[in-house]
């Protein structure tokens, strides 16, 4: 701001303070209204509909999928994609956000800029803009992640009915033997530490992928004994996993 402008800013300034009213008590007092009819809708309302809590916790459901309130997806978000590099998780979960508080926090202490006008000020336009479409698209795709315990491949339509059935059946298998937790398939799991497996069949032929399941490679564990105390919920997990093409 240069000498004149100064100037003029504070002509205008001390015009529009001789017209107005006091801060106290003229609009602590409209405030104080505004916030009192606020609370009466909202306490009028509670009393009226009550408020949905959805179901009740059930402690001994092993197929929760646990969720956060949709304005935390973005951050859910963040977990999700960290959590395999867990040297950088708390930094991505906590520090970032963090640090975007306390820039947003000081900003009236580095930005200096009298500009007001928005599209002079193209780094403010730009990180804004930034911030509105990376937690838009944080939050839509937290939102629509798979669940870490189900596959939701549906069987291709050549198999016939009993091979359809193998396939849902060993899917079920991948959910519950936490292959997901390594593996992505489909929409589902995580990327990595193990490859992903939504093509595994056109890869690696049946009889590999059960030697792979038998004897891995570590990090991997070893499915040998499922093969040995659960032959029909191995056939299956092969088969499934066979036809992944
Ligand atoms: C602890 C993590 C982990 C779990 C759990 C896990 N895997 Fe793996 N898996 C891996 C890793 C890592 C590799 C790659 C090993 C290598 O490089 O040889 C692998 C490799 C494989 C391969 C060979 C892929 C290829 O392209 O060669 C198959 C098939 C496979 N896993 C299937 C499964 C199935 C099915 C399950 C669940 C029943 C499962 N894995 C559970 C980590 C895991």
């Amino acid at each position: 701001m240069n000498q004149a402008e100064k100037e003029a800013y504070l002509r205008e300034y001390s015009i529009l303070k001789n017209q107005g009213k006091p801060f106290f008590p003229y609009a602590v007092a409209k405030d104080s209204v505004m916030a009192v009819v606020v609370m009466i809708v909202i306490i009028f309302l509670a009393a009226m509909f009550g408020a949905e809590l959805g179901p009740k916790a059930d402690p001994t459901t092993t197929t929760y999928v646990p969720r956060p309130d949709w304005y935390f997806y973005f951050l859910f978000e963040v977990l999700r994609v960290m959590r395999n590099i867990p040297k950088f998780t708390d930094l991505a979960t906590i520090g970032v956000p963090t640090i975007c508080m306390i820039l947003l926090f000081l900003l009236p202490f580095y930005d200096r800029s009298p500009e007001r006008r928005i599209e002079r000020r193209p780094v403010a336009l730009a990180a804004g803009l930034t911030t509105i479409f990376a937690m838009a698209f944080l939050t839509y795709t937290g939102a629509n992640t798979g669940s870490p315990n189900t596959v939701d491949l549906q069987p291709p339509a050549s198999l016939t009915a009993q091979q359809k059935a193998i396939f849902r059946a060993g899917a079920l298998v991948v959910g519950n033997s936490g292959c997901l937790a390594c593996h992505v398939l489909g929409n589902n799991g995580n990327d990595g530490p193990g490859p992903p497996l939504t093509h595994i069949g056109r890869i690696l032929r049946p009889e590999a992928i059960a030697s792979t399941l038998r004897n891995p490679t570590a990090p991997m564990p070893s499915f040998a004994a499922l093969a040995k105390q659960n032959p029909r919920q191995f056939y299956d997990l092969i088969n499934f996993l066979g036809e992944l093409q």
